[in-house]
C-alpha cells in the first residue's frame, strides 16, 4: 500500500444539480491510501497516517492532485493532423483529416500513430477515453494492443462508412459487420478496454450500414458518432434521410440512441432532439476548441442541461487543438461567456467536473474512475508547475480550492503534468518529479509526441 499526500481536489457531486461548491472535495494536506491500484482510504494526511502508520508516504509537494481526465471524443488517426485551421467541417475533413486517416491502411504507420496518440493522451493527464477509431481493422488492433499494454481505460471501435467519403475509407455493411464482430470478440471487456460501434456520421452511413451498427450494438458494446456539428452537414443529412424527423432520428430509427451512446458536438440541436437524448439517457460530448476552430458554432449548454441531457468534454483532436482537457474546459467556459444571457456561467468546479467525473458518467465508468472515492481506481494527474512560472505564482496566491482550480484552468498546459497514475501504476513521471517505483503492468515510459502539420489533398466528393 502507498499513501499519496498533497493538495487533493475532485468533484464527487454534480455541480449542475445545486451549489457548485458543495460538489467539490478538497484538502490541501490530503492523503489517499492506495492498494493494488484502488483507493482504500481518504482523508487528511494526519488521519490517514495515524490509521496506517506503517505505510510509505509519497509526497506530491506543490501543485494539485486531480482525478485523471476523461476525454469522451478524440480521434486516434488524427494525432498528426492537428492545426488545420481556417476550414469548415466538410472541407477540413476532405483536405486535412481524411488523407491522414487513409495512411493508417499501412499497419506499421498505424502502430507509430497509436504510440504517439496514447503517449500524447497520457502526457496530457488523460487516463480514460472514448476514442474515435480508424477505418482499418489492422489499425484498430494496433490501438487496442498498445492501450492494453499501458492499462488505459479505453473504449473504441472500427469506424464504418459506406458512402460519400474517399473510396479507400469505405466498407460494405457486410465487411463492417465481419470486421467489427472480430474486434469485439477480441477486445471488448478485455482488461480495461471496451468496444464502441462507430459509424463516422449518418452522412457517410446508409440505412443498411446503420442496421449493421444496431446489430453490433446488440452485443452489449458502446456506440458513438457525430451529430449536428455544422449547418451544411445538418442540411445534407436532412436531404439524405427525407423521412427522418431530425438528425438524431437518423440514429434513433435504428435503435442507436441509448444509455451507452455518446454523440459528439450537437451544436445545432432542436428541442425534440434534446428530449429524445434525455429520455434515452444518451450523452453529448462537447468539443469546444474544435467547434471554435472549425467555426461550427457556440454550444447550447444551458439547453442541454435544462432538458436533462448529460454533457462531458471531448478534445476532438485533430479538429480540436490539443489533447489537454483543461484547455477544452477553458474554451467551454469562454463559449458560455460569449453566449451572453443564453450561456451558462461555468465555475471552476463545473470545469473540473466536466473534465473528469462527467466523462466517467458518460462512459458508464463512474463506479471505477472520475473521482477519488473509496473503492475507485487510483487514476490521477499531478499538475505541478515549474517554480516561478505564472501558474506557480498564481497558485501561491490562490485563496481557496476553487480559486486554485480557476488558476489551473486559466494557465495550465501539458508541461505542468508532473505525474500520471493509471490504476495505481505510474504512467508518466516528468523530469524532476519525485520518482515512483514502477510495477507491472506498466507500459513504456510516456512522453508527448511531435505533431507534424496536416497533409492536404483534394478530390473526394465530401465538401460541396
Ligand atoms: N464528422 C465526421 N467526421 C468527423 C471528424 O473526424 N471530426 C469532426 N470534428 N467531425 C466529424
Ligand atoms: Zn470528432
Amino acid at each position: 500500500m502507498t499513501i499519496y499526500a498533497g493538495t487533493i481536489i475532485d468533484v464527487p457531486g454534480d455541480p449542475f444539480a445545486g451549489d457548485p461548491d458543495a460538489a467539490l472535495a478538497a484538502d490541501d494536506e490530503g492523503a489517499l491510501l492506495v492498494q493494488d491500484g484502488v483507493i482504500r482510504a481518504r482523508g487528511s494526511l494526519a488521519s490517514v497516517r495515524s490509521a496506517y502508520p506503517d505505510e510509505p508516504v509519497t509526497r506530491l509537494e506543490g501543485g494539485l492532485l486531480l482525478p485523471g481526465f476523461v476525454d469522451t471524443h478524440v480521434h486516434y488517426p488524427q494525432i498528426r493532423a492537428i492545426g488545420g485551421l481556417g476550414l469548415p467541417l466538410l472541407d477540413w475533413l476532405e483536405r486535412c483529416a481524411l488523407p491522414e486517416e487513409a495512411k493508417l491502411a499501412d499497419r506499421a504507420y498505424a502502430r507509430a500513430v497509436a504510440r504517439e496518440f496514447l503517449d500524447g493522451l497520457i502526457g496530457s493527464g488523460t487516463t480514460s477515453a472514448l476514442v474515435f477509431g480508424s477505418h482499418f481493422p489492422g489499425a484498430m488492433e494496433e490501438l487496442f494492443s498498445a492501450a492494453d499494454r499501458r492499462g488505459l481505460n479505453l473504449t473504441s471501435g472500427l469506424v464504418v462508412s459506406d458512402r460519400i467519403l474517399r473510396p479507400d475509407l469505405l466498407d460494405t455493411p457486410e465487411e463492417a459487420l465481419a470486421g467489427s464482430s472480430e474486434l469485439i470478440g477480441r477486445w471488448h471487456d478485455h482488461g480495461r478496454l471496451r468496444y464502441a460501434v462507430t459509424p463516422r456520421f449518418s452522412l457517410s452511413a446508409s440505412d443498411d450500414m446503420l442496421d449493421v451498427c444496431a446489430q453490433l450494438l446488440g452485443k452489449g458494446v458502446w456506440f458513438t458518432s457525430h451529430i449536428n456539428e455544422n449547418v451544411t452537414e445538418v442540411a445534407q443529412v436532412a436531404g439524405l434521410f427525407p423521412a427522418a424527423q431530425h438528425y438524431l432520428d437518423t440514429y434513433d430509427r435504428h435503435g442507436l440512441v441509448t444509455e451507452r451512446s455518446v454523440f459528439a458536438h450537437n451544436v445545432h440541436p432542436d428541442d425534440s432532439e434534446l428530449s429524445v437524448l434525455a429520455t434515452h439517457g444518451a450523452s453529448v460530448s462537447h468539443c469546444a476548441t474544435s467547434n471554435c476552430a472549425l467555426g461550427s458554432g457556440l454550444f447550447p449548454l444551458r439547453r442541454h442541461i435544462d432538458h436533462g441531457v448529460h454533457v462531458a468534454l471531448g478534445s476532438d483532436v485533430g479538429a480540436g487543438v490539443g489533447l489537454f482537457l483543461p484547455k477544452e474546459a477553458l474554451q467551454a467556459y469562454f463559449v458560455q461567456q460569449l453566449l451572453g444571457p443564453e450561456g451558462m456561467s461555468l465555475t471552476p468546479v463545473h470545469l473540473l467536473y466536466l473534465a473528469t467525473r462527467a466523462g466517467a458518467q458518460a462512459l458508464g465508468l463512474d463506479g471505477q474512475t472520475g473521482d477519488f472515492g473509496i473503492g475507485k481506481d487510483f487514476d490521477a494527474v499531478w499538475l505541478r508547475p515549474a517554480g516561478g512560472s505564472p501558474l506557480a505564482v498564481n497558485l501561491a496566491h490562490s485563496v481557496s480550492p476553487s480559486d486554485a482550480l480557476a488558476r489551473v484552468f486559466a494557465l495550465a498546459t501539458p508541461a505542468d503534468v508532473a505525474g500520471v497514475w493509471i490504476r495505481g501504476t505510474q504512467a508518466l513521471a516528468a523530469p524532476g518529479a519525485e520518482p515512483e517505483p514502477a510495477s507491472p503492468p506498466a507500459g513504456p515510459p510516456a512522453g508527448s509526441s511531435a505533431e507534424p502539420p496536416a497533409g492536404s489533398s483534394a478530390g473526394s466528393t465530401l465538401a460541396r
